[in-house]
Parts: structure tokens; C-alpha cells; sequence
């Protein structure tokens, strides 16, 4: 039985040689306590046996709706391979030490970024956020700019995977891995 997760870190590494660019971005699927859903992308940054991680503002539309309701989906669609990958799970936080260790290796001034946006929220203008981000550029002089409590990772935990390959006049190929209560993988086919 094939194992979801090696079969999509293979599309990945073809994606990552193949595609121009941001072979890691994802639309990532929430939707609010009345069951009303969003949609945007963000950037996978981990994957492994646990999960499909990204970082985000936990103030920001998607956190507010994270925190109401944690189930989430992801979609990956690779262009130049012609494959789309969907995915369904459980959202859990990411280690504060992991965060910690992610957010540092971001550019300087995207870390003072994190502290300058309250992402999601109404700006009058942009100056104002440019004053914002100044405003901090001072406040950090010569300073480490530590990671934002509201800037944070979050983890789907995946129970459903689905992988979709193009085949000529639609016959498209779908292989579809639903989590069993042991831990195992069941594999099935789709119609297209
Ligand atoms: C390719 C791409 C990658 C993005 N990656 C992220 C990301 O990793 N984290 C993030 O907070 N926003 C990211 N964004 C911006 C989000 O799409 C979105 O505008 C922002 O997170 C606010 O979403 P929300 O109002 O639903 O919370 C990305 C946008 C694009 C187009």
C-alpha cells in the first residue's frame, strides 16, 4: 500500500524542480462557525508524518475562523505537472519552538512585517502602514525582532488525500487515501 505522504513528497520534489515558481503555495480552505467558507493561499513550510504546516497572523480572518471551527482543506495545483493534490484534516498549533526557529530564518524585514500588519483588519491608507512599518524599523535599531505572539504556525493534521493526474480527453486519474482509526491509509479510486 502506498503511504500518501512519500507519494506527495515525490510530486512535491517534481513540483519544487518543475514549476517557475512557488511550487509550495497552497489555497488553503476554511470556513467560520455558521459554516460559511473562505478560500486563499498561503505557503507550505514543512511537511512530514505529522502534517502540512504554514504560518499566518492568528488575529487575521483565516485565524479567527481557525479558531472557531479547525477544519480545513488545502489544494495544491501544479501547473507545468498538470496534477492537483486536495487535502482534508484537523488544524493544530506548531510547537512555539518550531515558530520560533521558522520565523527566524525569515529576511529581517519581513519579521519586522509580522509586527507592522495587522493582517486582515480595515487600513485607512497605505501610508499609514508605511509609518507603521517605520515606526518599527526604529523601534527594533540594533534590537533581535522576536517573533509576534499573534504570528503563528498551524499544522493540518490530514485524514483525506487526494491525488489527480491529467489524462488525455478527461480520463483523469484520482487516487483517493482516507485515514483508518489505526493510523493506516485505505486507497481507492475515484472517477474522474
Ligand atoms: C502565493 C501566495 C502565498 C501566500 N502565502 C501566505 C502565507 O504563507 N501566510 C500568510 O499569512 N499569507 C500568505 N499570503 C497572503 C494570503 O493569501 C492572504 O491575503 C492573507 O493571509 C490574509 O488572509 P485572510 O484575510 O483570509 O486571513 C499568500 C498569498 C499568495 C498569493
Amino acid at each position: 500500500m502506498t503511504d500518501p505522504n512519500a507519494l506527495f513528497e515525490a510530486w512535491f520534489d517534481e513540483a519544487r524542480a518543475g514549476e517557475p515558481n512557488d511550487a509550495e503555495a497552497m489555497a488553503m480552505a476554511t470556513a467560520d462557525a455558521a459554516g460559511r467558507p473562505s478560500v486563499r493561499m498561503v505557503l507550505l513550510k514543512g511537511h512530514d508524518g505529522r502534517g502540512f504546516a504554514f504560518y499566518t497572523n492568528a488575529e487575521s480572518r483565516k485565524g479567527d475562523e481557525l479558531a472557531a471551527n479547525p477544519r480545513a482543506a488545502l489544494l495544491f495545483h501544479w501547473k507545468s505537472l498538470r496534477r492537483q493534490v486536495r487535502v482534508e484534516g484537523t488544524i493544530e498549533p506548531v510547537a512555539a519552538d518550531e515558530a520560533d526557529a521558522y520565523f527566524a530564518s525569515r529576511s529581517r524585514d519581513a519579521r519586522i512585517g509580522a509586527w507592522a500588519s495587522d493582517q486582515s483588519r480595515p487600513l485607512e491608507s497605505r501610508d499609514l502602514f508605511e509609518a507603521r512599518y517605520a515606526k518599527r524599523v526604529a523601534e527594533f535599531e540594533g534590537k533581535d525582532v522576536p517573533r509576534p505572539g499573534h504570528w503563528r504556525g498551524y499544522r493540518l493534521v490530514p485524514d483525506r488525500i487526494e491525488f489527480w493526474t491529467d489524462r488525455p480527453h478527461r480520463l483523469h486519474e484520482r487516487r483517493l487515501f482516507i485515514l483508518n482509526p489505526d493510523g493506516g491509509w485505505t486507497e481507492s479510486l475515484l472517477y474522474p
